[in-house]
């Protein structure tokens, strides 16, 4: 079997999970990995039979992979990427695919040669649930979209976790918070599924919950170019915290909360009958639906990522994730925090300079 020789750059928490899950995805051969502290590197590529690198650069140079997969924090994914890209080298990178709108930029402007793949790691893409949605809204079972609510605050993180590495949680060396680390998911998501809004506006509680410099609260209002409304609320200091997306449209209104998935389905759209009916308090009738979804680990997710990374390189296979995606929920993040520092709301596309130097003045002054 043809497979793709692999390097996984950054070997802290994420790597390390990455490097156990490839193990089980056929058609990649691990062939290096690369850490900047030289014993955990070479520990690591013993376990995997692999060669060890303390330099990324070196790793590149060396032409021993044909493909990267860059785990590092959040800044360094643009500087490596762009180098890795420059290498000829295909890669998945971690999200977010960097920091902030004009890193994004730059990195996939980087991406010139189209024969490498260029992926990253939404695995929450992957989920069955909202593979559902997104086939539902496109699909037009939705109807024209109408409000898009979503609570995202199970994102529960201890002390320990923020003191975990010192690039955590500090604008120099993270460059956000919850929207940044943790809710690049569901702001991928949010914009896979409903497109990008035209307006934001952000309230953003810095060190809130936790002594930190960086967002751990947000509450966002959204507007959409054809006027539709979101809320997006999200938190790491809540316990228990909520997961809860619901997504309405003339024609009804998906939830999905937990495991559970259920489409409110209006048998006449809402903005028909608003105007053919003669009752004043009718409401359409609604069936309702409740659709069974597959749910799988986060793991897993990430390993259909990898192996769709590696099936694009191998065989073609269209990406579930391109990188050049990765710059919405940044752009998103950014637009959120910005809003939040200035006190206005921000029209979208966002200024990438402006923002920009507005995250070099919270390094300066944190
Ligand atoms: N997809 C997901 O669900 C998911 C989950 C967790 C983390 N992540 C992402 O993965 C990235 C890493 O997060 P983590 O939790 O593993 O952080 P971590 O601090 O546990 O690990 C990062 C590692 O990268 C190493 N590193 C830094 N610069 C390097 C360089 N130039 N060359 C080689 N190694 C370098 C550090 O020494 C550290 O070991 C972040 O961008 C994060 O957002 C994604």
């Amino acid at each position: 079997m043809k497979q793709v020789k692999l390097a996984v750059i950054g070997l802290g928490y994420i790597g390390r999970c990455h490097l156990e899950k490839i193990a089980m995805v056929g058609n990649i051969e691990i062939v290096a990995v690369c850490s900047r502290r030289k014993q955990h590197a070479q520990e690591i590529a013993a376990k995997y039979n692999c060669r060890a690198f303390t330099d990324y650069r070196k790793l590149l140079a060396s032409k021993v992979s044909d493909a990267v997969l860059i785990a590092t924090p959040h800044y360094s994914h643009t500087a490596i990427g762009i180098d890795a890209l420059k290498a000829g080298c295909h890669v998945l990178v971690e999200k977010p695919i960097s920091v902030h709108k004009a890193d994004c930029q730059k990195l996939i402007a980087a991406h010139t040669n189209q024969n490498q793949v260029f992926a990253a790691m939404f695995n929450q893409r992957t989920l069955g649930a909202y593979k559902k949605i997104k086939s539902m809204i496109d699909g037009g079972e939705l109807g024209k979209l109408m409000r898009v609510n979503w609570i995202i605050t199970d994102w529960f993180r201890t002390d320990a976790y923020y003191s975990s590495g010192s690039w955590r949680a500090t604008w120099v060396g993270e460059g956000g918070g919850v929207l940044l680390n943790q809710c690049p998911h569901q702001l991928d998501l949010l914009q896979w599924l409903c497109g990008m809004p035209s307006k934001v506006a952000g309230f953003c509680g810095l060190g809130k919950h936790h002594d930190i410099e960086v967002e751990d609260e947000v509450t966002a209002y959204l507007e959409f170019p054809n006027g539709a409304t979101g809320v997006f609320i999200a938190s790491t200091g809540e316990a228990p915290g909520t997961n809860r997306l619901e997504i309405c449209g003339e024609k009804g209104k998906v939830v999905l909360e937990g495991e559970n998935l259920r489409f409110s389905r209006n048998e006449i759209p809402c903005s028909q009958f608003q105007k053919t009916s003669k009752e004043p308090m009718a409401k359409p009738r609604v069936s309702e639906i409740d659709i069974d979804i597959e749910v799988t680990s986060h793991e897993d997710q990430r390993a259909e990522i990898i192996k769709n990374f590696a099936n694009a390189i191998l065989n073609g296979e269209k990406l579930i994730a391109p990188a050049a995606e990765g710059i919405n929920s940044v752009e998103l993040a950014n637009a959120i925090l910005y809003s939040s520092l200035t006190q206005k709301p921000v029209q979208l596309p966002l200024n990438a300079q402006t923002y920009e130097a507005k995250l070099q003045e919270l390094i300066n002054n944190p």
